[in-house]
């Protein structure tokens, strides 16, 4: 802990005058930005360039992973998929590095927070988050996933990519109110095959279809119902699908009620509510078709229910800064889970599992 205070770096980036700076190839790792199943995100300073920020997210694949194959593939598949994508709801993938040993795919840095430290299980079922607030974030979520499900190879061919783990925890909210989508570390596409152990289900089971679970015929929809279940559960502050155990939140999915957020929260929009519930249809053919439809829908109701969602609403929001009353859980919120969870901002520590020292 001392020496990650050691460590720190003030806010705007400049280092501390004694830091001694820790180095992966060209690189000036800075703090750890987060940790998922597959891998850790490092903030780190890039060798200077004329076609990308000074500052960089390194995404290095765990070290227990590093010599799986299967892993490996996915992780290249990754990086070659991320750089395919240029849109401004998806984190920008600039290039995959190797250096002793180790690979990472260089990533533009994200000043801002994942969706999910937004709203900390253990204050639920609060807080509730402004329902136009909450549209215009999953708005461009889906702008997001539609880029994704219609991307094209260098060929011009369709690749018809599904996302499969769209959840609080990879959608980030830069401080400026901009959504950036992350993660594809188990996207599927019918040219890229499976390399899934058989019988593992990808994702997160709280945000998977019904249809996935159950393998009946699935295709990009499935990533429109986790992003219903992501509006549904930032409009109640509950979470909508949660058993004590995976395989009871997978029969929750299949079958269990799921109420109209408005029942929930009586002054909500029923319209909006009926936005939502329309992604969150087990029936496929009733669903949105697209991410695209999805995300009409929702500009549509705040159009004519809220009026214009302007960046500084949601700026103000992304940065703690509750626009309206009712602020005090939101700051409760934060201080619990600060971006990067505190405790795992150790940058030596990495440093010597990359290195093995
Ligand atoms: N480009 C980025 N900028 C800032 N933070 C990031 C960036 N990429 C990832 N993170 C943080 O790191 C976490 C893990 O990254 P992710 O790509 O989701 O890894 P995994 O595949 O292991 O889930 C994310 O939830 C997010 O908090
Ligand atoms: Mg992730």
């Amino acid at each position: 802990m001392g020496v990650m205070e050691h460590r720190a770096f003030e806010r705007d980036g400049t280092p501390e005058r004694d830091d001694t700076p820790v180095h992966w190839g060209r690189y000036e790792l800075w703090d750890v930005l987060g940790r998922g199943g597959a891998a850790t995100v490092v903030r780190a300073l890039a060798p200077p360039s004329a076609d990308r920020p000074e500052v960089v997210a390194l995404k290095f694949l765990h070290r227990s992973l590093v010599d799986d194959p299967k892993a490996a593939a996915a992780f290249r598949a990754e990086a070659a998929l991320g750089m395919l994508l240029r849109h401004p709801n998806i984190v920008r993938t600039y290039d995959l590095e190797h250096h002793d040993g180790r690979s990472a795919i260089v990533m533009e840095y994200v000043d801002g927070r994942p969706l999910h430290t937004f709203h900390h299980p253990a204050l639920f079922p609060a807080p509730e988050h402004e329902p136009y607030m909450v549209a215009a974030l999953i708005a461009q979520t889906c702008d997001a996933l539609h880029a994704l499900h219609t991307v094209r190879g260098a060929d011009g061919s369709a690749r018809r990519v599904v996302h499969r783990d769209v959840t609080p925890q990879n959608i980030l909210v830069r401080r400026d109110g901009v959504v950036k989508l992350l993660d594809y570390g188990v996207f599927f596409s019918p040219d890229r095959g499976f390399h899934t152990t058989a019988g593992f289900l990808k994702g997160k089971v709280p945000y998977l279809a019904p249809e996935y679970i159950d393998s009946r015929p699935w295709d990009h929809r499935v990533d429109v119902w986790a992003a219903g279940v992501i509006a549904w559960e930032f409009l109640t502050g509950k979470r909508l699908f949660r058993g004590e155990s995976p395989g009871r939140t997978m029969v929750a999915v299949r079958r269990a009620l799921i109420p109209d957020p408005s029942s929930l929260r009586p002054e909500l929009s029923p319209r909006l509510a009926a936005v939502v519930m329309r992604a969150l249809e087990r029936n496929i053919a009733r669903r949105y078709r697209s991410a695209h439809e999805f995300a009409v829908a929702l500009r549509e109701v705040i159009g004519a229910e809220y009026g214009v969602v302007d960046p500084e609403t949601l700026s103000d929001w992304a940065d703690g800064r509750e626009p309206r009353a009712a602020s005090g859980v939101m700051r409760v919120a934060r201080s619990l889970s600060p971006p990067g969870e505190s405790a795992e901002r150790d940058t030596l520590s990495f440093h010597s599992k990359l290195t093995g020292t």
